[in-house]
Formats: structure tokens, C-alpha cells, sequence
């Protein structure tokens, strides 16, 4: 499949629903070989077969993104499959749910330590990896994911995810900024409001709830498609984008456009 990404290797973590399914989609249908990988086996097989039934090349294996191990193994399985490495979309994130809403002092520290875990050590451990293989075979590029909640009060989003998100907009800056002379670029996206599963961990009904509330905040006030999400990272990790790196990029129907 021909495709700005023809002959590059793509990791993506996240990969068996939401963002990060439709960003395995975009790098793939663009020709690069994607190893998916996901907590969710079932989820991430299907999504990898669904891609290889269109021609694509795309491989999934099981990784709990907060793992060192697996996520060092991962990385190595990525490169011993498809010969290397150049692209990764650390997509996984989220927050425990009993760390959701505002008022953090009825909260308690297993859920702060399981929504750190989970938003931010597993981008620092997903780029651990893949920077040490990027270092020594010529460079790549990775984009994470934060949240409007890291940019602006979101209250329903809840302190933890707040916080631990916007420690990814530093840690995408710090890791732009020390690598960038070694042919490393660094960037994340910020999503407005694009309905997932991960909206209705409360329910359908209370998922929608949700969305209703916080959509009026967009200028555009129109759900955000996952595919519109996606398009934003291959752009950031496409050579287009060579001279933005350490970037915050909002896809946000116009949400930080009223802050
Ligand atoms: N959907 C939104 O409106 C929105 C807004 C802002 C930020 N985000 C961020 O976008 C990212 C993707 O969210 P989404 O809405 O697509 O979620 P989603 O619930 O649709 O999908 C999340 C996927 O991550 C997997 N996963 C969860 N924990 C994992 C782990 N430890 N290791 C590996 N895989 C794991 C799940 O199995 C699932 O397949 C997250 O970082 C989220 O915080 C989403």
C-alpha cells in the first residue's frame, strides 16, 4: 500500500479501540508495518487482523504499557518483526474511576497512583524503549497524547488526570528538547471531546451525559471523530512535520481557542 509512510515501522500502544485503533489505521493505510499493542488481547488481535484483511501490514502483541518488561518487549518484538523502528503513537491513558470529578480530597491515593500510572508512566516507559532503539538506528519520530484537562479546568476530569497528563506535556518537551540533535522529534496531541468506550465506563447513559456537558465548551460543538484525532498524530510523526518538535497541539474544535 502506497503511502507517506511507505518503508517505516510503526509502534502504537492503545491500539485495540478508540485513538489509538484509528491512529494504528492511519499509519498503517499509509504503508507503514504497524505492531499493534494493547492490555486488551482480544481487541488488539481483531483490529490487527481487520488492518492485514484490507493489505495492510500489521501485527499485534499483548503489552500492559505500565509494565517495563513487557514494554521493553515489546519494542524488541517490534523491531526483530518488521527490521526496525521510526514511529510510535504512545496512546494510552486514562483515569481510574474513582479519581473522576473535582473534589480530590474524598480521593484516595490508590486511585491518584493508578491514574499516574497509567497516563504517565507508561509514555515515559513507551518512550524509554523506543528512544534507546531510536538513538542508535537514525533517528524517529513520537507523539503522545495529553488532554485538554492538562491545558484548561475540567473539572469532571478529575485531579489525578489533570495532573498526570500534563506531566506528559513536559516530559514530550524535555524529551524533544534532549534529543532532538539525535534525529528524535517529539510532539503530543490534546483531544477535545471524541467519544469512546472510554466515555461510558459509568454507562452509555452517563457517557452521554458527559459529552452533552462538556461539548458547549468546543467552538465547533460537534463530537470529534477518532479518525480526526489520528490524523493530527500522523501528521506530527510524517516528515511534513520536520521542524515541529516539544509541540502541544489541541484537537480541540476550538476549546483552548476560549481560554
Ligand atoms: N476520547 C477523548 O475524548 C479523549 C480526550 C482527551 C484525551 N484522551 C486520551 O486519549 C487516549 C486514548 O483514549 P480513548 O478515548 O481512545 O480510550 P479508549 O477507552 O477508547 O481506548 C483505550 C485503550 O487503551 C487500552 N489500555 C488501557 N490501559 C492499558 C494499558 N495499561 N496498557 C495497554 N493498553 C491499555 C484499552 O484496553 C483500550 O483498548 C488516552 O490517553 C486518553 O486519556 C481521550
Amino acid at each position: 500500500m502506497a503511502g507517506r509512510f511507505e518503508g517505516k515501522v510503526a509502534l502504537v500502544t492503545a491500539a485495540g479501540a478508540g485513538i489509538g485503533a484509528a491512529t494504528a489505521d492511519a499509519f498503517a493505510r499509509q504503508g507503514a508495518s504497524v505492531m499493534l499493542s494493547d492490555i486488551n488481547a482480544a481487541a488488539g488481535e481483531a483490529h490487527a487482523e481487520a488492518l492485514r484483511s484490507e493489505g495492510c501490514k500489521a501485527q499485534f502483541l499483548r503489552c500492559d504499557a505500565t509494565n517495563e518488561e513487557e514494554v521493553q518487549a515489546l519494542v524488541r518484538k517490534t523491531v526483530e518483526t518488521f527490521g526496525g523502528l521510526h514511529i510510535a503513537g504512545n496512546i494510552v491513558g486514562d483515569a481510574h474511576p474513582q479519581a473522576s470529578g473535582a473534589e480530590f480530597h474524598l480521593q484516595s491515593l490508590e486511585s491518584w497512583e493508578h491514574t499516574f500510572a497509567v497516563s504517565l508512566r507508561s509514555v515515559f516507559l513507551s518512550m524509554k524503549h523506543e528512544i534507546a532503539h531510536m538513538i542508535d538506528n537514525g533517528g524517529g519520530a513520537i507523539a503522545n497524547v495529553t488532554s485538554l484537562a492538562a491545558l484548561s479546568y475540567v473539572g469532571v476530569s478529575g485531579a489525578a488526570y489533570s495532573a498526570s497528563k500534563a506531566g506528559v506535556i513536559r516530559l514530550t518537551k524535555f524529551a524533544a528538547v534532549t534529543y532532538a540533535e539525535r534525529g528524535i522529534r517529539v510532539n503530543c496531541i490534546a483531544p477535545g471531546v471524541t467519544p469512546t468506550e472510554a466515555y461510558n465506563k459509568g454507562g452509555v447513559e452517563m457517557g452521554q451525559m458527559v459529552i452533552n456537558l462538556l461539548l458547549p465548551f468546543q467552538a465547533i460543538k460537534r463530537p470529534i471523530a477518532t479518525s480526526e484525532q489520528a490524523t493530527a498524530i500522523a501528521w506530527l510523526c510524517s516528515d511534513e512535520a520536520s521542524m515541529i518538535t516539544g509541540h502541544t497541539l489541541p484537537v480541540d474544535g476550538g476549546w483552548m481557542a476560549n481560554h
